[in-house]
């Protein structure tokens, strides 16, 4: 877990840094993979992007003081619900975000990261859509 945290951080530094628009090229690509949900967003995109790296920059500091982390992801996930969002969505904005970090950082970004992203994102998107998509019981 430690060893995935710090590979998640080191990485998501190193693509803001490199790249200042990594959220717009992140949305390029998901309406290239998943262009139904296009119309789910405004047409200007790169406000959208911004809001996306600042969040999940915000997530990534908190990643270890889970009573900060999961009530804010909770309600995160639940505002998605009312833009439309669906289950659906959350496994295919997590391999756009981890495909969008190879393309970004190239042979910097080892399987070893991409296993920790995946762990991370895993267990991030299972909080979010147990809060806004409740199974009945
Ligand atoms: C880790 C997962 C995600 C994070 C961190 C995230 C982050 C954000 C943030 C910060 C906003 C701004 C509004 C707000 O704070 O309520 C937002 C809006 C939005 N997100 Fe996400 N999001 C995630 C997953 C998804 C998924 C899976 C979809 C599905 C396509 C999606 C689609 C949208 C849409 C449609 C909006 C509203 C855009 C608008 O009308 O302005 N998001 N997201």
């Amino acid at each position: 877990m430690e060893d995935d945290i710090r590979r998640i951080r080191k990485t998501w530094a190193a693509a803001v840094g490199a790249n200042d628009i990594v959220g717009t090229i992140f949305y390029r690509n998901l309406f290239q993979v998943a262009p139904e949900t296009r119309g789910l967003f405004p047409d200007d995109i790169d406000p959208q992007g911004r809001k996306l790296v600042l969040t999940l920059s915000w997530i990534l500091d908190h990643v270890e003081d889970s009573s900060t982390l999961i009530p804010a992801a909770e309600d995160l996930a639940r505002r998605h619900v009312a833009y439309g969002v669906q289950a659906d969505h959350y496994p295919i904005v997590g391999e756009v975000l981890i495909n969008t970090l190879k393309d970004t950082l190239g042979g910097d970004f080892t399987d070893e990261d991409v296993g920790a992203w995946v762990r991370i994102y895993s267990d991030l998107s299972q909080t979010m859509t147990a809060a806004a998509y409740p199974q009945p019981t």
